[in-house]
């Protein structure tokens, strides 16, 4: 078994060997830009520790490892283009450094380039590999989607909220550990398991995020922070600010968060301050330790012994304190 530590210094030495520039160079410095700017390597890292756990080939599964991340990286391409965010791991993203449409390429090339990794390694269980992330790749179109949507609702419910994160992030996580099973060829009902476990993990690093986005610092989280409140994104602060206030900041609230202001500052230290005087905060850190118990839950239940389930107890522990 490999610990937490081994599987990321792992799939780090795999992204160091990989050499991403090819002709034309437009096409190609992006990709290796991207991937070279680190990040914290989870969705790997998972399907690595989900092989190791089901007591699987894990150099088999490497080039899916490799192929997640290089997927996940061109969803935030085209998610920054998007969402306009200026700065990604404390550095430009690529539509700012270079332009829109070599986002929206480069972005298209590495969704292929997964492919490419995926099918480098033949296995009993491929077709069944590829379905998984074929659907997670959808699935993740239609969250995007319903995040958009939802910039331009004022209705939006948690309920809906927590199905467009389910959609746009805690899959990945969640078919990056299914995938890593199945290479393991892993019992059916465990793989259900594994699978649930990373939905709840997904769920809370997503709550995590929205978090991070209002209250982190910039140069440890990398990202431009207030840019959900900017964007009027519906996050779960502000959907849990609007049940929790009185009428009049409601209707303030819900003011706030239908225009675009051309400087958002204003906007973005009125709803903190909001957020603030009814403890979001709190409440948020609380919703996410249950989304994390509930991860613990599924954990338990899958038919392994403890020891070798510590490296994914320790991730999800790592993520539900992340600052990162
Ligand atoms: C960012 O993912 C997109 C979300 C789902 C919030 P990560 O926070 O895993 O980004 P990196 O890869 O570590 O930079
Ligand atoms: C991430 O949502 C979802 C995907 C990238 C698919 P966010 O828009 O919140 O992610 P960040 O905050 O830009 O990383
Ligand atoms: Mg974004
Ligand atoms: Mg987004
Ligand atoms: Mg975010």
């Amino acid at each position: 078994m490999c610990s937490y530590k081994q599987l990321l210094e792992k799939v780090q030495t795999l992204f160091a060997s990989e050499n991403f520039m090819g002709n034309p160079a437009q096409l190609y410095e992006p990709i290796k830009y991207t991937l070279s700017l680190g990040g914290k390597r989870i969705r790997p890292v998972l399907l690595l520790a989900a092989t190791d756990l089901f007591g699987g080939d894990i150099e088999a599964a490497c080039p899916a490892a490799i192929g997640i991340e290089t997927f996940h990286n061109f969803t935030l391409l085209h998610d920054d283009l998007m969402d306009k965010s200026p700065i990604r791991r404390g550095q430009p993203t690529v539509y700012r450094k270079w332009n829109e449409n070599i986002a929206i390429l480069s972005g298209d090339a590495m969704n292929i380039l997964a492919w490419r990794y995926f099918l480098k390694q033949p296995h009993k269980n491929l077709h069944q590999i590829l379905s998984t992330f074929e659907k997670t790749s959808m699935e993740i179109c239609e969250g995007q989607q319903y995040d958009m949507n939802f910039e331009t609702r004022d209705d939006v419910t948690k309920n809906e909220y927590m199905e467009m994160i389910r959609l746009k992030t805690a899959v990945l996580l969640a078919g990056a550990l299914k995938i890593g099973a199945l290479y393991a060829d892993a019992p059916d009902d465990d793989i259900e398991q594994i699978y649930n476990f990373g939905i709840f993990i997904g769920l809370a690093f997503q709550l995590r995020d929205d978090l991070l986005d209002a209250y982190g610092d910039v140069s440890t989280f990398g990202k431009q922070t207030g840019t959900d409140i900017k964007d009027n994104k519906k996050t779960f602060l502000l959907l849990h600010a609007i049940e929790k206030c009185d009428k009049n900041q409601q209707e303030e609230l819900r003011r706030l968060f239908s225009y675009t202001p051309a400087d958002p500052s204003h906007k973005i230290e009125r709803v903190l301050e909001i957020y603030d005087s009814l403890d979001i905060r709190t409440d948020v850190e609380n919703e996410i330790g249950k989304l994390h118990s509930q991860a613990s839950t599924c954990l338990d239940a899958i038919h392994r012994s403890n020891n070798d389930k510590q490296p994914l107890r320790e991730l999800a522990e790592s993520l539900l304190e992340r600052n990162v």
